[in-house]
């Protein structure tokens, strides 16, 4: 049996792709063939990776390596610094898709955690682009002051929390102009897991308790949360075995099959699941979907998740072992057939930089 469902315009808009400096974790064909062997048509892409995409020599460093390499649409994040970076705002605000503030440790070095300078990027920043945060426990209410005060659109990434959901639930009552993303690690995974998953379940946010999974379910189904964002950040399986090992884990080919285990299980509806994985994050950054741009997916499908299928190239998921309901069978793209289900049929190069192209006015 078979029950084959099209979805329009798949968006992930959190990853965080590889390649240039970071091109032994994977290259930015490798990391968009991920995203078109998961579904999605478009991903947004972090500006933490090196070089940081925080000024102009570094963004058009990555417009020009992923221009020539994506095999999906794609857009760039800008990152705020420290330093205050602002004044370079208006020479990148036409190729970028948004602005990044991380406020809580992160890797990398764009960490901000003075209130005032957070202020200043608030208050430069073009309003007309989402700001997406990073934001943890309390600092969401930091962010949240200055929302109130600056009334620009804000998307608060990978809400792990049942504190967090509180905060963010009161601020849309308010009528904040805010969207929640959550993590399928942070919807199937919990502290848990660590024991026995190690380094391959370490990410940032941290997994939590299994009371904060429960809360995020339950804001899900009651319609506060905006977006399934996966936060894919592959590393190479021996970073991960090493002393130190670096966070993150990648998830771009499992995020839908893990929705379809919710829909198979009747935690979630399909117009749900199109909402979080496809409208909404269109919607929140004002991304047109293409004409025949869709995906087809077969919901009656099961399978395990094995590290032999998966395109990313660090080869291991923290879901292996899982079952899963949902087979990615095509994914089309302005009429042009790009995954048939196993192999890539889309050239390097294909992708575009939808703020160049599909903005809505
Ligand atoms: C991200 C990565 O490795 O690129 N890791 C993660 O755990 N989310 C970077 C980051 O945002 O910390
Ligand atoms: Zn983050
Ligand atoms: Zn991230």
């Amino acid at each position: 049996m078979s029950r084959l469902v099209k979805i329009s315009g798949m968006v992930d808009p959190h990853v965080h792709l590889r390649g240039l400096e970071w091109s032994h974790k994977g290259t930015f064909h490798s990391e968009t063939s991920a995203a078109l062997a998961g579904g999605y048509w478009a991903v947004l892409d972090m500006p933490n990776t090196p070089p940081s995409t925080v000024r102009q020599s570094g963004l058009q460093t990555k417009l020009n390596a992923i221009d020539a390499e994506a095999v999906c649409d794609w857009g760039l994040y800008y990152g705020a610094t420290a330093d205050n970076n602002s004044a370079t705002y208006p020479s990148i605000i036409d190729d970028v898709c948004g602005l990044k503030i991380y406020n809580n440790a992160t890797t990398g070095d764009l960490l901000i955690d003075t209130q005032t300078i957070r202020e200043q990027h608030f208050r430069y920043w073009p309003a007309h682009k989402p700001i997406a945060v990073h934001a943890e426990g309390e600092t969401v209410v930091d962010i949240l002051q200055l929302v109130r005060q600056y009334r620009k659109f804000t998307h608060f990434c990978h809400i792990s929390t049942a504190e967090e959901i509180g905060y963010l639930s009161a601020a849309k009552a308010e009528g904040l102009p805010v969207s929640i993303g959550i993590c399928p690690h942070h919807l199937y995974l919990s502290e848990n897991d660590v024991p026995h998953l190690g380094a391959l379940g370490r990410m940032k946010p941290e997994l939590k308790t299994k009371a904060d999974v429960n809360a995020l379910w339950q804001a899900i189904s009651e319609g506060v949360v905006d977006v399934i964002e996966s936060d894919h950040a592959p590393h190479t399986l021996a970073e991960k075995l090493m002393p130190t090992p670096p966070s993150g884990v990648p998830g771009l080919e499992t995020t839908l099959p893990l929705l379809g285990l919710a829909l198979h299980e009747g935690r979630l509806t399909l117009e749900q699941i199109v909402a979080l994985v496809a409208d909404n994050p269109r919607h929140i950054f004002h991304l047109a979907c293409p004409p025949e741009t869709y995906t087809l997916i077969d919901f009656e499908y099961t399978y395990i998740i094995d590290r032999q299928n998966l395109h990313t190239r660090c080869g291991w998921s923290p879901f292996e072992g899982m079952r899963v309901v949902g087979k990615i069978i095509e994914v089309w793209i302005r009429g042009q057939k790009v995954y048939n289900g196993e192999q890539i049929l889309a050239p390097s190069g294909f992708g575009r930089n939808l703020c160049h192209n599909s903005l809505i006015p």
